[in-house]
């Protein structure tokens, strides 16, 4: 007779009461909050902008008083766009699921954004993200590996039936933004980009899994752009677009915009993109690309490892990269660097504005089944230099391509790398260096917290 009443008690006081979960975070919050509260309905019909709204306006009340936290509770949470706040935790527990509205009325209009002059899909401007947050400090989006569906399927067939009147959605998006944390998610079928931070500082992104398609358009993992001091860790991406692509604007509006994508860390990156990057610096990075430390990368039927993507009209910089310890299985390139991508905001851009490509450092690569090594094609009277390539074992698939380093207008040495590396970088017995100091976003702490389901 005691064991049933024990277990009924103990099924009903965690009905009742819910569950502490604890979780690491840059802050914890001394106010908490669930969705519910606020009108939330977990249907996965009922449209809960308006209760997140209600939510984050009225917790945003506690900024100054330690800060809030909304949690959002099991159950599929149907939203459209809405805005973070400062101070503030979004908590999504393992079995919630936000399900991105289809409906185009709960998406607010964006202008372009400055450092692109145009909108990415269609010039006139954009849709706001799902979670978007600007000019804010300390704000937090994690979870237990609570889901946020894009419910892509519907952009991606507007964007192919050319049908867009603006430029698709972000999963997560933050502007202007200090101290920023998101953890512990995942994200599906994005109907473009999935993290997008942006003219952003102190970016900590851990334990991510983003999936989608691997033919759905444009849907790239994580991209900083025009950020300073950022980690991204222990993230998996499976993708249709470059599993990380760094940016900084593009053309004469990046150029004007001037911003960076500086001090970024990637490390312990697993990526499938049989169409992409695993890491693309570009195709935008007119205000400069500089200080990137990748390494203890793996890759999976992608088509390539680094790449840098650069046109004429771009101007600035992609410098001082540094990757090392790459593991690659299945690969069209191992090495790719395209000074010819094209692609321009518009007819405006100056054909003067050469990007400087140099001080590019790869070592410690191991890939295996790759049908080119290497195609590194700078830019005629604009020579990409200073790259350095060490230790490196490349093994050939099946059918391999005749020329295996197609090099044009590069320079630079290599040391210790199969199959031979071609005539403008000899072999020079070095390592390629890797900075060994760490960067300010090493160094933050993370707070043991905990959330009330
Ligand atoms: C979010 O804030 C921006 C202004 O920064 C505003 O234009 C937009 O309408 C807000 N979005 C929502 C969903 O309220
Ligand atoms: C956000 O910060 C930027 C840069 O400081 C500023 O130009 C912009 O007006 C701010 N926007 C809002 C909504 O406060
Ligand atoms: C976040 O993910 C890491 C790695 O899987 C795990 O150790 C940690 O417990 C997770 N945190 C939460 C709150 O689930
Ligand atoms: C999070 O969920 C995804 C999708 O279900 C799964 O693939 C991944 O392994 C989960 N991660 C953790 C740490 O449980
Ligand atoms: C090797 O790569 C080819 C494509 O070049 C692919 O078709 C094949 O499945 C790969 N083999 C293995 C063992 O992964
Ligand atoms: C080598 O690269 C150049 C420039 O990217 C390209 O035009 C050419 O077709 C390539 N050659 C081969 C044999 O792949």
């Amino acid at each position: 007779m005691i064991i049933p009443i024990v277990l009924i008690l103990g099924s009903l006081g965690s009905t009742l009461a819910g569950t502490t979960i604890e979780f690491q975070a840059i802050n914890c919050r001394k106010h908490s909050a669930v969705l519910t509260d606020f009108g939330g309905v977990g249907d996965g019909k009922t449209s809960n902008t308006k209760a997140f709204k209600t939510a984050i306006s009225k917790l945003s009340r506690y900024a100054s008083d330690g800060g809030a936290q909304l949690i959002v509770p099991p159950g599929k949470w149907l939203t459209g766009s809405f805005n973070l706040t400062s101070h503030f935790t979004l908590f999504l527990h393992k079995d919630a699921v936000l399900l991105a509205s289809q409906d185009e009325a709960e998406w607010p209009a964006f202008p372009p954004l400055p450092s692109y002059g145009v909108g990415r899909d269609e010039p006139a401007g954009r849709f706001s993200s799902l979670i978007y947050g600007t000019n804010l400090t300390d704000v937090v989006v994690t979870g237990n590996n609570g889901t946020i569906d894009g419910q892509g399927q519907a952009w991606w067939d507007k964007f192919h039936q050319k049908k867009l009147k603006l430029t698709r959605p972000y999963l997560i998006e933050f502007l202007y933004s200090d101290q920023v944390q998101i953890s512990n998610l995942t994200l599906i079928n994005s109907p473009s980009w999935n993290v997008h931070p942006t003219y952003s500082s102190n970016v900590l992104i851990q334990w991510l899994t983003v999936l989608a398609p691997v033919d759905s358009p444009n849907t790239d993992g994580i991209n900083p752009d025009s950020c300073s001091n950022v980690r991204i860790e222990d993230c998996f991406v499976v993708s249709g677009d470059d599993c990380i692509a760094v940016k900084s604007g593009w053309d004469q509006y990046g150029i004007k915009f001037g911003m960076p994508t500086q001090h970024l860390v990637i490390r312990r990156l697993t990526c499938i993109s049989p169409d992409s990057a695993t890491i693309a610096l570009g195709s935008e990075m007119s205000g400069g690309i500089r200080d990137v430390r990748a390494e203890d990368i793996i890759a999976i039927n992608t088509q390539s490892g680094v790449r840098i993507k650069t046109a004429v009209g771009r101007g600035a910089y992609v410098k001082d990269i540094f990757v090392r310890r790459m593991t690659l299985k299945t690969m069209k390139y191992v090495f790719w660097m395209t000074g010819s991508y094209g692609s321009h905001p518009d007819p405006g851009y100056d054909p003067k504005a050469l990007p400087e490509i140099k001080g590019i450092n790869y070592r410690d690569i191991v890939a295996d089944n790759v049908t080119y090594s290497a195609r590194l094609e700078g830019l005629k009277n604009d020579p990409f230099t200073g790259i350095c390539i060490s230790n490196v074992k490349i093994s050939l698939t099946e059918k391999p391509k005749d020329l295996q380093w197609n090099c044009t207008d590069i320079q630079g040495v290599s040391s210790e790398v199969t199959p031979q590396p071609c005539a403008p970088l000899p072999e020079k017995s070095i390592e390629c260096p890797f900075p060994e100091d760490r960067l300010p976003i090493d160094n933050v702490k993370l707070k043991t917290c905990s959330a009330r389901t």
